[in-house]
């Protein structure tokens, strides 16, 4: 994989994450996909962009579900070969990063982006940006890596302490790019606190509507036992927030 390639167009990270995804390791089906779902508002007729979207199943679920408009971006030129196997005539594709993407202003009334934008490196610029993209009381719902997750420098996983598993969140306060070896490769991420999370958003003008936490239910442990570890600390954090009406 050279500097420039896409994370998700490296080959063999490719075939792991999407055998990770076929095998459903639980944190999508039963605490992402759930969560995110639970803060969308109605999309009937709505135009919507999925930032992030991968291989387009959420995309095509938003035009299931009766969207006007759905376009989905993604800067992995593999994951957008496996979204565009699937023609639907309300869904259109764009390989570009959340960064690069120009839209007009005043064009979209939902953006939704699931486990995506902790991948972006100007988090508050690229919020400022959707803003303008929003009509009047559009909206904005995205989930992430939860703060509390993405705190450690470098993300190397959980620690042994006195006989206890431990999540160290000793580096929360330091902002900045976080290394992790995922699937043999070294993956970059973005830490931002939770309150960057809500500044970025008030500061473009956005009003926060609801955000989430979400845990295993003892029934999803009892499926998918492997999810016992995010009892300890959640996840993933999930965000709604409304463009003012006027
Ligand atoms: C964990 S996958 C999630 C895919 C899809 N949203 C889903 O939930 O199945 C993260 C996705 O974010 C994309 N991505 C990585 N960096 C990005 C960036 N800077 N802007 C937009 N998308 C990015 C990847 O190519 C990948 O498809």
């Amino acid at each position: 994989m050279t500097a420039d390639t896409p994370l998700y167009d490296d080959p063999a990270f490719f075939t792991a994450y999407q055998r990770m995804r076929a095998a459903g390791s639980g944190l999508n089906e039963e605490l992402e996909q759930p969560a995110l779902r639970r803060l969308l508002p109605a999309v009937a007729d709505l135009d919507v962009l999925d930032l992030g979207c991968g291989d387009g199943t959420q995309a095509r679920w938003l035009a299931t579900a009766a969207a006007r408009s759905v376009l989905g971006v993604d800067p992995s030129a593999r994951m957008l070969e496996l979204a565009r196997r699937h023609k639907n005539p309300l869904v259109r594709y764009v390989c570009a990063t959340a960064e690069e993407l120009s839209l007009p202003d005043a064009s979209l009334d939902l953006v939704v982006s699931s486990l995506a934008l902790h991948y972006v490196p100007d988090l508050p610029a690229l919020m400022t940006r959707i803003a303008g993209w929003l009509r009047p009381a559009g909206h904005l719902v995205y989930s992430v890596e939860h703060p509390v997750c993405t705190a450690q420098h470098p993300m190397t996983g959980w620690p042994n302490e006195h006989d206890r598993t431990a999540w160290p969140i000793t580096a929360y306060g330091y902002e900045s790019s976080r290394s992790q070896r995922w699937f043999n490769t070294t993956v970059t991420k973005y830490h931002y606190k939770l309150s960057t999370h809500i500044s970025a958003l008030t500061a473009a003008g956005l009003t926060l509507v609801a955000l989430d936490e979400p845990q295993p239910t003892p029934a999803a442990v009892t499926r998918q036992p492997d999810l016992t570890q995010h009892l300890i600390r959640p996840p993933l954090l999930v965000v709604a927030a409304r463009k003012p009406t006027t």
